[in-house]
């Protein structure tokens, strides 16, 4: 297979900037209500403007996160949904699936299924173990070089906590947590953005507190909260503060996750199940499509084409009134990852950690 480097010196397909229209229609559709949005858009998946300058970022973009990890499997379906439209891909340098993303995603360029890099949208994050103020830059270095690009188009610190420094990994052991220098990392984070490195910077993870803390001490407020959202784990106070604050919400496990297969909370509920019987969508398109009438983009993670395609099949229709009423009431709410997930069961940490985990409803 012929890679094709993203590099300035290896550059060889033509960059085409988003024209001035194109812009125009972005801004329109992200201002308008979810329903406008919808009738109004020409492409298959609308943008929210995000971060100073309005970057348009994909209401839908494919997770690679994927467990077991298959190299093979990452790569099929990074370039499934280009083919499919998509043109935002979720990484992290805890996934282990950079290398192959930018790989997969220069292919396509190479055979014309996208035009260019400036058509494409990728996230990367940097894990617990570097967040450190020193440890920031090199890892988005060493991400772009796994991805083969000039920079990413967003950044994020993955979680609100630091690790003593080592490869990104999980589960982490309890007496490597360390305090967080939360105004060094971000300083470092804004130091990737003017160099031109990150277009936008953001966070995941992060709670009201958290965003309050970061929003005190920050020159650049973070563009994007990614966080755990679906009908099952609605976070209505994020949303709200998140809003109020300019901060675009990114939904991961819109579906429920992965860990959870048999009985899990969001594919397996019968609310959505009925909701979706009603009105002729699967399970999985009621709860995509109640978390962009949130205003949330989303991140989702498939294998199979059917249901890659299935998951963005969402944007020419809207749930009633009655649906929204029926997931707002009776839907129990539950969160599936916290940081304990991350971390070794046995093992005490020094840092207070409480507030990481905090739930807010
Ligand atoms: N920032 C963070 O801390 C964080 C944490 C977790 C995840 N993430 C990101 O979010 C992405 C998505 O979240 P996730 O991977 O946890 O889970 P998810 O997207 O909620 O669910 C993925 C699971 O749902 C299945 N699925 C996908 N489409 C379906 C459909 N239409 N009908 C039925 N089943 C369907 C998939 O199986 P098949 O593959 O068999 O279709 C897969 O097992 C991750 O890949 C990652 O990029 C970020």
């Amino acid at each position: 297979m012929h890679i094709l480097n993203f590099s300035p010196a290896y550059t060889v397909y033509t960059v085409r900037p988003t024209p001035h229209k194109h812009r125009e229609l972005h801004r329109k559709q992200a201002m308008a209500s979810p329903a406008e949005r919808s009738s109004t858009c020409h492409a298959k998946i609308p943008d929210f403007l995000v971060g100073p300058v309005g970057q348009p970022m994909p209401a839908v973009g494919l997770g690679t996160a994927s467990h077991p990890f298959v190299e093979e499997e990452v790569r099929a379906s990074v370039l499934t949904v280009l083919e499919l439209g998509y043109r935002h891909i979720d990484t992290a340098a805890l996934y282990a699936s950079e290398r192959v993303v930018g790989e997969a995603m220069s292919e396509a360029v190479c055979c014309g299924i996208v035009a260019s890099r400036e058509e494409l949208f990728v996230t990367s994050k940097v894990w617990c173990t570097q967040c450190h103020p020193e440890l920031v830059l090199p890892s988005l270095k060493k991400s772009l070089r796994n991805l083969q690009m000039e920079y990413v188009d967003l950044y994020l610190i993955h979680w609100p906590m630091a690790v003593k420094p080592s490869k990104p990994h999980f589960p982490m052991k309890r007496e490597d947590i360390v305090p967080m220098d939360l105004s060094g990392t971000w300083k470092a984070m804004e130091e990737c953005h003017r160099l031109g490195l990150a277009k936008t910077i953001g966070v995941s993870n992060f709670t009201t507190k958290k965003l309050q803390e970061l929003l005190a001490i920050a020159n650049i407020p973070p563009a994007v909260n990614q966080v755990e959202l679906n009908p099952t784990w609605q976070q209505k106070k994020l949303i709200e503060f998140c809003k109020d604050k300019s901060i675009q919400v990114a939904a991961y496990s819109p579906l429920g996750g992965q860990r959870i297969p048999i009985m899990n909370p969001v594919r397996q509920s019968d609310v959505l199940e009925e909701i979706a019987r009603a009105r002729g969508k699967s399970v999985a398109q009621i709860s995509l499509r109640w978390i962009y009438e949130q205003g949330a983009s989303m991140v989702v993670k498939s294998l199979n084409r059917e249901r890659l395609k299935e998951n963005i099949e969402i944007f020419d229709w809207e749930l009633s009134d009655g649906d929204r009423l029926k997931i707002g009431r009776q839907i129990p709410q539950r969160k599936l990852i916290t940081v304990q997930n991350l971390l070794c069961p046995e093992g005490i940490s020094s840092v207070d950690i409480s507030d990481v985990d905090v739930l807010e409803i």
